[in-house]
Parts: C-alpha cells; sequence; structure tokens
C-alpha cells in the first residue's frame, strides 16, 4: 500500500528499505495507493484530534510512539487581519504541539518507523527544534539519540529540551548544513536511523497539518497558505496532505502556497524568483530567525516542484520585518511564535503590500515554533521590563505617563 519513490527518476524502492536518497541521488517520497483506502469524513469525527485522527493516509503499522501531537488550533485572526487589511486570516498555531513545534508531526510517523525498521538508534541535525522534538520522542520510544548542532548558534528553549529529554548533544564548529552532512554520513556507516526531513516516513506526519487546516475550516480550503521555509520539507509536505486529500475527493480545490525564506538564508526563493531548478547555496546563512538559517537546503527540489504546482509563490523577509510581524501577531492575537514562525505573517504583510495577494482571499498563515523557544531574542529585542521602588507615587507616574 505504500512505497517509496524517487522524484527524480522515478525508481522505487520497498517500505522495509532503510534509505534517505535514491541511487541516482534524487529525494525519495512516500507513494500511497489511495484506492485502497477506505474512509469517509464521519469516520474523522469519531476520533480524538491528532496526526493518529488520520491513520489510514500514514505509512506505518505497529507500535505507535505518539505524544498527541497535532490537533493543533487554527485561530481566525480578526484583529491582526484588520490591522493589515485582509478579509479572513487564519493562524496555524504549530506552537501548540506537545514540544513547541510542528517537527512532533513528524516525528511521531518517523520514530514510529524506526521501531518498525528494528533499528536501536536515532540521530539528526538541527537548528534546534528537530532536535527537541526528536530527543523527546525517542524517551518514549527507548531509543538511544544523537543530535548534531551548530554550537552556540541554537535558541536557548530548544537546546535545553534535547539535555532534558536525555538525547546525546553534540555541538560541532560549523552551521546547520556542515550538521546534516556529518550526520547523513554518520548514519549511513553506524547505523543511527537519521530522522531529518529528507526521510520521507517523516514527512508522511507532516502533511496531516494540511488535513487539519481542510477538517477545520469544514473542507473548504482556503485560497492561499503561507509557509516558512528553511530545509524545505515542510511545505513539501503540507502540499502533499492537500494532494491527498484532493485525490481523494475529500476537497474540491487546492490552495496556492506561499513559501517564506528569511533574507539572510533564501537560496530557495532565489532560485524560484529566477525560473531555476538548481539552487545554489548560501556559504554563511544569516538571520535572527535561527530555525531556518540554512544554506543549502536538503529538500529544495520538493519545495520548488511544490510552490509551482500550486501556482504559488516565494518571497523573503529581513530580520526587521520578521520582529515585527512576531509583535503584531503576539499584541493582535496573544499568538507567541518564535522568529521562524514569524517569517509567514512578515511575508504575507509584504506580499499584501506588494500586490501580490489580494486582500479578499482566504489566507492561512502556518506559524511552526512557540515564542518560549527563543525567549533570549524577545529579552534583547523589545522593551525591558520596568523597575521602581514599591511605593504608589512610583507606580502612578507609569499608570499615567
Ligand atoms: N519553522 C521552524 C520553527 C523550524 O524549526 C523550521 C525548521 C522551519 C520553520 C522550516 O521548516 O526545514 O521543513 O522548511 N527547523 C529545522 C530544525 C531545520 O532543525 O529544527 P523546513
Amino acid at each position: 500500500m505504500f512505497k517509496l519513490r524517487c522524484i527524480k527518476c522515478g525508481r522505487e524502492y520497498s517500505q522495509k528499505k532503510i534509505i534517505y536518497t535514491c541511487e541516482c541521488k534524487g529525494l525519495l517520497e512516500v507513494v500511497l495507493d489511495l484506492d485502497s483506502i477506505k474512509v469517509k469524513k464521519r469516520d474523522f469525527q469519531k476520533r480524538s484530534p491528532g496526526v493518529w485522527r488520520y491513520r489510514e493516509f500514514l505509512p506505518v503499522a505497529g507500535r505507535i510512539i505518539s505524544l498527541q501531537e497535532g490537533g493543533t488550533p487554527l485561530y481566525k485572526a480578526e484583529n491582526l487581519g484588520k490591522k493589515i487589511g485582509v478579509r479572513e486570516l487564519y493562524i496555524k498555531n504549530e506552537g501548540a504541539n506537545p514540544s513547541g513545534s510542528f517537527k512532533d508531526r513528524g516525528m511521531t510517523v518517523g520514530v514510529t518507523k524506526a521501531l518498525e525498521l528494528k533499528v536501536k538508534a536515532v540521530g539528526c541535525a538541527s537548528t534546534g527544534n528537530t532536535s527537541a522534538s526528536l530527543a523527546a520522542y525517542a524517551a518514549r520510544a527507548n531509543l538511544k539519540c544523537f543530535v548534531i548542532l551548530p554550537a552556540g548558534k541554537i535558541a536557548l528553549g530548544k537546546l535545553v529540551q534535547a539535555i532534558l529529554h536525555g538525547a546525546t548533544v553534540v555541538g560541532i564548529k560549523g552551521n546547520f548544513d556542515a550538521a546534516l552532512k556529518l550526520i547523513t554520513e554518520a548514519s549511513l556507516k553506524f547505523n543511527v536511523y537519521l530522522l531529518n526531513s529528507i526521510n520521507p516516513w517523516r514527512l508522511e506526519g507532516q502533511k496531516t497539518e494540511a488535513f487539519e487546516i481542510a477538517e477545520q475550516l469544514n473542507w473548504e480550503v482556503p485560497d492561499r497558505v503561507i509557509v516558512p521555509v528553511g530545509n524545505c520539507g515542510n511545505i513539501s509536505a503540507i502540499w502533499k496532505g492537500f494532494k491527498e486529500f484532493y485525490d481523494y475527493g475529500f476537497v474540491n480545490s487546492l490552495p496556492q502556497l506561499a513559501g517564506i525564506q528569511a533574507s539572510g538564508a533564501a537560496p530557495v526563493v532565489n532560485a524560484f524568483k529566477k525560473g531555476l531548478d538548481e539552487v545554489s547555496p548560501i556559504a554563511n546563512p544569516d538571520t535572527i530567525a535561527t530555525a531556518i538559517r540554512i544554506g543549502a537546503p536538503v529538500n529544495a527540489p520538493k519545495a520548488l516542484r511544490a510552490v509551482r504546482e500550486s501556482n504559488g509563490m516565494m518571497e523573503d523577509v529581513s530580520d526587521e520585518e520578521i520582529i515585527t510581524a512576531q509583535k503584531l501577531l503576539a499584541r493582535t492575537e496573544g499568538i507567541g511564535v518564535e522568529p521562524a514562525s514569524a517569517a509567514s505573517v512578515a511575508g504575507l504583510i509584504k506580499l499584501l503590500n506588494n500586490g501580490s495577494i489580494g486582500k479578499d482571499e482566504k489566507i492561512v498563515c502556518v506559524v511552526t515554533g512557540h515564542a518560549l523557544k527563543d525567549p533570549e531574542m524577545i529579552f534583547n529585542k523589545y522593551e525591558k521590563p520596568l523597575e521602581i521602588e514599591p511605593t504608589l507615587a512610583e507606580l502612578e507616574k507609569i499608570i499615567k505617563s
């Protein structure tokens, strides 16, 4: 019912094989036999919210390792919508997942797959959230976990999560791209199951973001879904989810995607705007949005294909635009997100202002990680708390100012 297929040469592989890329080096994706799935919309309604609500579409069997991920809120953002001039705006808050990011959707499937494949150890490179999530799921599955991180470049909240859950945390003198290269080589040599988004099984969990958006909007697909982009796994997974529900007949349209990168780390946006298939890597990516500080995204071909198939667009946003969007979302809607997540809202504002997105569209911004992931950034860039003597007179000055 499930197999792997290379998106470049079409070669197929069995689901029992541990393999991350095709012999031709192309990316692999999971192919479902939709004809063999028998489920109705009302079947979902009898189940709890979350990734496994859509189990017929998920390619694993056996003991499921879950922290009850998914089922995240889709907020109607009326205040923010009014402020920036959008008729119907929704925020899909992936920060509400157990470890505070969308990665949990991928890890419940990826770590369940690891058990099915009978591996003893899992590993990843990370800008922080992947490692935080994998560490938690590996603990629950009783697997050894190795995480490779750019030393000194990980937001504190994420770093402490990996430590807390008992992963072996290894910092390297180098960036995420170097860390990913290292763990990929190590995984093939030392039998460590790789759970970066190059692993196609992991992305199957993340496609449930699309399933939920469709169901939460009463099976009416939005015009536009805006997604922050780093290593390019998530936007590809979301597109796969929408397409599967469309092909299965659950929805009768598809959204246009908008993929947003930070200006200092925007190799895919550059390729997209030039109409290229090849992405020129950026040697020293830099942005305040550390989660998406990635110069050589491995899933770029999948993301470019997804955005183009959806007749969508890609845009980059500056660090200032990211901070402005983070603040706006937090202060108009009460939704706290980390900088990389705010890139989707910053992208929306930019695309509205330059006329690429219409004000009458029904829009979903995916926000990918919780504000507390990166408290230091907020502390450094926002107003400092006031400090006074504990007298009514001093407090009065503040209240009346
Ligand atoms: N937003 C957040 C909060 C992330 O942590 C990431 C990726 C992305 C967006 C981009 O998603 O890579 O699928 O395009 N974080 C990875 C990590 C790279 O290691 O935690 P993508």
